[in-house]
């Protein structure tokens, strides 16, 4: 990836902030079906929020990013048992039919868009029966689409298109301007949602 990215105060910014709502949810989905907790993966974990979360959920947590200070903040705490990978997501191995549950929030778009669709595909081909993927991408109208060529913005068709192996649960769009997590009002087209393997 691009190292233009400074990830040192989105790390501060974030750190303390609640695991993500649709993450709770897709979670107490799985609980609803009465499934036995096994793996989860969080592609590109920032501050490792959501891997401690799944942690704490029971799930057996691999997290992956390729940013130093993201990393040694997921892996701060020594008591727990979170697999971090310092690693980009296109150089990790997303093995066929393992993880219950994927998150990849706010992560995938910082790939260019044939690596975005490669991953989408592996992540559909990793996703094991009924487990759950939860994402969070960018949309075509958001204001970086234009300022970042080497990014991937879709659009919701186009989101649901690149998911068909999956039964898409929730998909929802937020157009606004507003703060990100550093401060920065910016237009922000997100599409966020949650997809099911059959
Ligand atoms: C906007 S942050 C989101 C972090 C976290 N998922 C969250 O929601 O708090 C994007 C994260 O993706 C990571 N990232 C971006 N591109 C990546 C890549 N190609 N490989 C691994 N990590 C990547 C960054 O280092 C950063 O931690």
């Amino acid at each position: 990836m691009s190292k233009k990215w400074d990830w040192g105060k989105f790390v501060n910014s974030t750190k303390n902030r609640k695991p993500t709502g649709l993450l709770i949810e897709a979670v107490s989905l799985l609980e609803s079906c009465d499934s036995k907790k096994g793996k989860a993966l969080d592609l590109g974990c920032g501050a490792g929020v959501d891997a401690r979360f799944l942690f704490q959920k029971g799930y057996d947590v691999v997290a992956v990013d390729s940013c130093k200070c993201c990393v040694e903040e997921t892996s701060k705490d020594k008591e727990e048992n979170i697999k971090i990978v310092h690693k980009d997501i296109i150089d990790f191995n997303i093995d066929s039919n393992v993880y219950q549950i994927i998150v990849a929030w706010n992560s995938l778009q910082f790939l260019n868009d044939k690596d975005f669709k490669k991953v989408l595909k592996n992540i559909q081909n990793s996703i094991i029966k009924d487990g759950v993927f939860v994402f969070s991408f960018l949309g075509t109208e958001d204001s970086w689409a234009n300022k970042h060529p080497e990014m991937s913005f879709s659009s919701k068709e186009e989101i649901k298109e690149a998911l068909n192996e999956m039964k898409i649960i929730k998909i929802v769009e937020e157009k606004q301007n507003k703060a990100g997590a550093t401060g920065k009002v910016k237009f922000w087209h997100l599409i966020r949602g949650i997809a099911k393997k059959g």
